[in-house]
């Protein structure tokens, strides 16, 4: 048996990435990525059709050529600051005094039926916890007794536009979408751990354009947030603060790029050599350099511990963390826990795994393709994996890395915008 495959898209600021993996036996096994840098969007959003399905285009061949897969559909991750997340309720009777799969479907109906303005959308609804007469705290009513049953929902809603120009750049590219998924979302299933699900954690993504958030507790998404700011502002702020090129401003960043445990060097006074403007040869002072970051990261953390310090306040996490490209920055897991006040550790995304590519998708800015892949999983695949000879085993002895993937967003994801809207 030779599985199915499963293909993810990331559509980043930074870059576009295509990943192909197949469901197996053994679980989810990546074939293929195919990577580009991304052009037509700024902060997450589309801002050119033709150009970002140009992009789309090429990070398809690339995963195409690499796995003799031809890609027809995948799964999309979506990003920018447009996406926003509220509470909702619902609530019904319980019909056979016993809940079954229909009385969560009509709970859930019910929660979803909030006033979303014309110009926005859906994207997911995700129940945080279910109620049955007046008992709360209940993460799967199935089968339990009672004669009400409540549901508290986590409700993102999109842009309606910008989904629509996702959608035509990914059409004009040969490509449907299967799902949309909230990128944070897909990341989480990558990098969380179930302690961090179950006892909270805050998801911090950090792209370039864009820095999401989401924090997860008893195993369900409670809050999310995106704010416009990336490492691309890191870049720039270097480009201007040192009269350089941008791609030799992101050059310093990636291969000098330092936090907090670099303060000494104030006083070693090391220089760099740069390439400047003119393409001369031009020493940097690398205390400047680390002084231009800390001051982007810095303020980056502030405009997020806004949004996120009511959300630490009321749930406790047990820590932050941190996943994304710019992830990557040297000792931003040390300052971060500095200006958010709790541990951060920096996440790659090790619920999957590759015999083709091996470590090269152990990379934090392949998280949330990463994730996109166990989300389409848990989606599609899920029978493969129980009908498999193995099911007993895998039941009973030890569920393999996928199959926790698996289980993980069967709580996270209760109900998902299909896309193109069902009925809508
Ligand atoms: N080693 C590194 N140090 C600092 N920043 C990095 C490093 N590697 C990548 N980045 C930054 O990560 C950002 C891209 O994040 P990524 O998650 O890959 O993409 P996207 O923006 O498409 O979500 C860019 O701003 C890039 O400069
Ligand atoms: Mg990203």
């Amino acid at each position: 048996m030779k599985g199915r495959y499963i293909a993810g898209i990331d559509v980043g600021s930074t870059k576009i990435c295509v990943m192909v993996g197949r469901a197996g036996r053994e679980g989810l096994d990546i074939v293929a990525a195919g990577t580009v840098p991304s052009q037509g969007l700024r902060k997450g959003v589309v801002i050119d059709i033709d150009e970002t399905a140009n992009s789309i285009n090429m990070a398809l061949r690339e995963a195409r050529s690499a796995s003799g897969i031809d890609i027809g559909s995948a799964y999309v991750g979506i990003s920018g600051s447009h996406i926003k997340s509220a509470e909702s309720y619902g609530a019904t009777g319980i019909r056979e005094k016993e809940v079954r799969q229909a009385d969560i479907e009509r709970v859930i109906d019910a929660a979803s039926a909030i006033y979303v303005p014309l110009d926005r959308e859906v994207l997911h609804v995700l129940p945080s916890e279910f109620i049955i007469d007046g008992q709360d705290g209940i993460a799967r009513p199935l089968g339990m007794a009672g004669v009400r049953l409540e549901v508290k929902v986590q409700v993102l809603t999109a842009s309606h536009a910008v989904l629509e120009n996702l959608e035509r750049s990914l059409d004009r590219a040969g490509l449907k979408a299967t799902e949309m998924v909230f990128q944070p979302l897909a990341s989480a299933l990558a990098v969380l751990k179930e302690d961090e699900l179950q006892q909270g954690a805050v998801l911090v993504d950090m792209g370039g354009g864009t820095t999401d958030a989401a924090l997860f507790k008893g195993g369900t998404l409670r809050w999310a947030g995106v704010i416009p700011v990336g490492g691309a502002n890191t870049t720039n702020d270097i480009a201007v603060g040192l009269k350089l090129p941008q791609k030799e401003a992101e050059r310093l960043k990636r291969h000098y790029g330092a936090g907090q445990e670099k303060v000494n060097l104030f006083e070693t006074e090391e220089s760099i050599e740069a390439r400047s403007m003119s393409g001369k040869p031009k020493q940097i002072s690398q205390p400047e350099l680390a002084r231009i970051i800390r001051m982007r990261m810095e303020e980056l953390f502030e405009i997020l511990k806004t949004d996120v310090e009511p959300q630490i306040i009321k749930h406790q996490p047990l820590c932050a963390v941190i996943t994304g490209g710019g992830s990557q920055m040297r000792d931003i897991a040390g300052m971060a826990e500095g200006w958010l006040g709790i541990p951060v550790r920096t996440g790659l995304p090790e619920r999957v795994r590759s015999t083709v590519l091996r470590e090269t998708v152990r990379d934090p800015q392949y998280a949330a393709a990463a994730g996109l892949l166990l989300y389409g999983l848990e989606r599609e695949g899920g029978d493969l994996i129980r009908e498999s000879p193995l099911a007993d085993s895998l039941e009973t002895v030890k569920r393999t890395m996928a199959e926790q993937g698996r289980a993980l967003a069967r709580r996270l994801f209760g109900r998902m915008r299909r896309f193109p809207a069902e009925g809508a």
